[in-house]
């Protein structure tokens, strides 16, 4: 990859429906940058397990209550990102069915998006993070660097996600893949609090005909422009300087 001219840490912002790609691709764009990945999706997946766990009912007060008694830890390495729940490693179970079907509600009550959102913040407050999610680009960092709007057609989106299921040993049929996937994004895009939505500045890029190794070098594309204008214009950021390059790995 030719070397960037950025001299700091950019904020990359992917969005999209499920099984659009983005978790393998913003993976992977971190990895060439040298920055750190963060699943978004996961840290909702958590709360919904902490919240099946404790057999609260799934409303928002009860859900606020719980909140406080929730430690999230996201370990990031360059085998991915582990999830952990109060100090135990949860990652496996976020992708159970159960979580799946709970997930989209739990993640439409504003006290738990305030909780996390709050987070998110945080870990990408200094820059050289690749963040995943549906509102990354329109609420958690309105002002990133690079957004992108990851889409695929409905049958190519569930065909994907119907083979990272059966890998991990979870028994579906293609047309129940389907069906929950056009379920979550009818509610992910129809909920009032941030909804999954397009940023008006956001790229979009249709993955249904792309490999992952295609979908990755046009992400990366968008980030050497941003580089190259940066330079042009001379901006300087107040973020801190990163050494410019493609280091490989990732920050602990
Ligand atoms: O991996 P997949 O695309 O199936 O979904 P995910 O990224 O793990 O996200 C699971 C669910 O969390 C989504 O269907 C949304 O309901 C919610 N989510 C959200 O509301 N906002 C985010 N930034 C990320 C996920």
């Amino acid at each position: 990859m030719p070397s960037m001219s950025c001299t700091r840490k950019l904020i990359i912002a992917i969005d999209g429906p499920a099984g659009a790609g983005k978790s393998t691709t913003a993976r992977r764009v971190a990895e060439r940058l040298g920055y750190l990945y963060i699943d978004t999706g996961a840290m909702y997946r958590a709360v919904t397990l902490a919240a099946l766990r404790a057999g609260i009912p799934m409303e928002e007060g009860a859900l606020a209550q719980l909140l406080p008694q929730l430690r999230l830890e996201l370990h990031l390495s360059p085998e991915g990102q582990r999830t952990l729940l109060n100090g135990e490693d949860v990652t496996e179970q976020l992708r159970d069915p159960e979580v799946t079907r709970w997930v989209s509600l739990v993640s439409s009550f504003p006290a738990v998006r305030r909780f996390l959102v709050e987070q998110q913040r945080r870990l990408g407050s200094q820059g050289g993070v690749v963040m995943d999610g549906r509102d990354i680009g329109t609420v958690v960092f309105p002002n990133a660097d690079v957004k992108v709007f990851l889409t695929a057609s409905l049958p190519v989106r569930a065909q994907r996600r119907y083979h990272e299921l059966r890998q991990l040993g979870i028994a579906v049929t293609e047309e129940e893949v389907a069906a929950e996937l056009a379920r979550r994004d009818r509610l992910d895009s129809h909920r009032s609090e941030s909804p999954l939505s397009c940023a008006p500045d956001a790229v979009v890029i249709d993955t249904t005909g792309l490999t992952i190794e295609e979908q990755t070098e046009r992400v990366l594309e968008l980030v050497r422009q941003k580089c190259n204008t940066a330079a042009e214009l001379g901006v300087h950021s107040s973020r801190e300087p990163r050494v410019s390059g493609d280091a490989h790995g990732s920050h602990r």
